[in-house]
């Protein structure tokens, strides 16, 4: 195993709701496994580059103990396929858009977020932009369930 940490990316269609989520999520469960992994997050759109995440997403990490105010939204990029070891899409659309994107000889390995909890494989965690805030919460639940089996993953690669 080589001594820099493994890093990880995140990716949704905004950055503002569930990728920021995902980050803390993993940032969570890194710190709290003593583990040392790279993490961030990144949108397939433009729209909101340079915005904190969206209130309710903040409220929602607040309520689980994270203050996660200082993200700023960034948009993915080919450089991104040979810079982190994984990248995590939110749902299928994302997943699909980043196999569109990656360039010939990227490292990263691309997956699914629910794809690493199981019972869910396969799913997309839903975007909560436009609904309620109980969708919020459901984010969180599922973003740091996947996070909590990415940790016990990566701890044993
Ligand atoms: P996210 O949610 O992909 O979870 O950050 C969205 C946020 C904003 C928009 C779409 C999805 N939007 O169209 O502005």
């Amino acid at each position: 195993m080589s001594d820099k940490p493994v890093s990880v990316l995140f990716v949704c269609l905004g950055n503002i709701c569930r990728s920021p989520l995902a980050e803390a999520a993993l940032r969570e469960a890194a710190e709290a496994a003593g583990l040392n992994i790279e993490i961030d997050s990144a949108g397939t759109g433009n729209w909101h580059v340079g915005k904190g995440p969206d209130p309710r997403s903040c409220a929602a990490a607040l309520r689980h103990g994270i203050d996660i105010s200082a993200y700023r939204a960034r948009q993915v990029s080919p450089d991104d396929f040979l810079r982190f070891d994984r990248i995590v899409a939110l749902d299928a659309r994302n997943l699909a858009d980043l196999r569109q994107l990656a360039p010939p000889g990227g490292k990263a390995r691309l997956s699914l977020l629910l794809d690493h909890v199981p019972g869910l494989e396969g799913r997309d965690v839903e975007d909560p932009y436009y609904g309620g805030l109980d969708g919020f919460e459901t984010t969180w639940s599922q973003v740091s369930a996947a996070a909590r089996n990415l940790v016990a993953e990566l701890a044993g690669r």
